[in-house]
């Protein structure tokens, strides 16, 4: 490619990049990024419920795999709470109890993280181990997302 036509690629690029950033706003981009991760989290302890329910066989390295990205989350969301996220054009269903009681929701955090913490050694351990870490971790989802989460 000629410089100059290698130069207007690389600003169309640019371009393309900024419209897709700046189409959102600040708080769409907020809420996309702590539902995408969120997500995330619902894939792979959906993988471990999916091995303690016996739907599929209990295999070690996949699930020490999917514990140890659970762990690692867990620990993202935060992030997209800043302020002003409460709304935005895109549909949310983070309750706003969420910025008026932060201690409570930031205490569920460090508890599934706690719960997730064991996971991991037990996805390692064996099949009876995973089922209750499994368990253990899944009512901590379930607390937070009672008292935070709009059905
Ligand atoms: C500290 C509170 C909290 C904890 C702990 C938590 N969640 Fe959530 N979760 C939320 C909130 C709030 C939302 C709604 C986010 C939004 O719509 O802006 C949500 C949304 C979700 C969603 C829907 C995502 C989407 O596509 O909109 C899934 C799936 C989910 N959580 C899975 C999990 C799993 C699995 C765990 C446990 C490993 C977990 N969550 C732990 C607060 C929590």
């Amino acid at each position: 490619m000629k410089p100059v036509a290698s130069a207007i690629v690389a600003l169309a690029v640019v371009g393309a990049y900024a419209a897709v950033v700046h189409a959102q706003t600040p708080a769409d981009r907020s809420i996309k990024y702590r539902q995408g991760v969120m997500s995330a989290q619902g894939w792979h302890l959906g993988v471990l419920a999916s091995m303690a329910k016996g739907d599929r066989p209990y295999d070690r390295d996949t699930a020490v795999r999917s514990a140890t990205f659970l762990d690692q989350l867990v620990a993202m969301p935060w992030d997209g709470y800043g302020p002003n996220t409460e709304s935005g054009s895109v549909n949310t269903r983070a309750k706003a109890e969420i910025w008026k009681d932060w201690a409570k929701f930031e205490k569920y955090g460090k508890e599934v993280k706690a719960e997730t913490a064991k996971l991991v050694s037990a996805a390692g351990t064996d099949l009876n181990a995973l089922k209750g870490a499994v368990g253990a971790t899944g009512k901590q989802c379930n607390g937070c997302h009672d008292d935070f989460r709009t059905k």
